[in-house]
């Protein structure tokens, strides 16, 4: 692909959505077009299921949650990302893959094997040209998001502490498993000194 893609990853309260910013507009500084999105979501057919997977109220089984998530990654996958990679834009993108392994597979009841299976099949070949870990230390992410948005905000938040510390351990893992993909930062740095290493990792490895 012409384009290069860029996902963030991390959990809850790391500053990814600030560092997606940030990032585009450095990248739009040194002249390279860049499109910003998220998941769940980033196109309309994958925001209508992001309302239907972060809202508390509906029940929904393990599996039907991780298709849910990988049914809304392929939407965005081939109706946003793919085209504006082939049109040789960056796309930058709060979280992504890595974010189901590690909430639906790792964390969650399914294990890693077969949410990678589900999501394979969503994504094809769109696999990120690096992903940003930003590490947190225990919970100290947890407890911004929760400042930030409330213990209940959504179906994810509100889980328990154990699960989200499985969360950051499998993103730790799979960054060990990946280094050539991974750049893992301390996201415990001031924002600055984030953005900084981030561009760093971009500069040494993409550019
Ligand atoms: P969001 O409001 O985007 O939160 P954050 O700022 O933490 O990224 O909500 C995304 C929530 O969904 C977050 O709790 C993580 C969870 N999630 C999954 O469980 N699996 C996934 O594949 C993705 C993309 C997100």
């Amino acid at each position: 692909m012409p384009g290069k893609f860029i996902t963030l990853e991390g959990g809850e309260g790391a500053g990814k959505s600030t560092q997606a910013k940030l990032l585009a507009s450095w990248l739009h500084e040194q002249g390279i077009e860049t499109v910003e999105t998220r998941e769940p979501g980033g196109t309309p057919g994958a925001d209508a299921v992001r309302a239907l997977l972060l809202e508390n109220d509906t029940p929904l089984t393990p599996m039907a949650e991780a298709h849910l998530f990988a049914a809304a990654r392929a939407d965005h996958v081939e109706t946003l990302i793919r085209p504006a990679l082939a049109d040789g834009k960056w796309v930058i993108c709060d979280r992504f893959i890595d974010s189901t392994l590690a909430y639906q597979g790792a964390a969650g009841e399914l294990g890693v094997d077969i949410v990678r299976a589900i999501n394979e099949t969503a994504i094809g070949d769109t696999w990120p040209d690096l992903t940003v870990l930003l590490r947190m230390n225990g919970d100290a992410g947890t407890q911004r998001a929760i400042a930030r948005d409330g213990a209940e905000s959504d179906r994810f938040t509100s889980r328990d502490f154990a699960f989200h510390a499985s969360v950051a351990e499998a993103f730790d893992v799979f960054a060990s498993n990946e280094p050539d993909r991974f750049a893992i930062i301390d996201g415990g740095q001031t924002v600055d000194q984030v953005a900084e290493a981030v561009r760093a990792a971009v500069r040494e490895r993409l550019i």
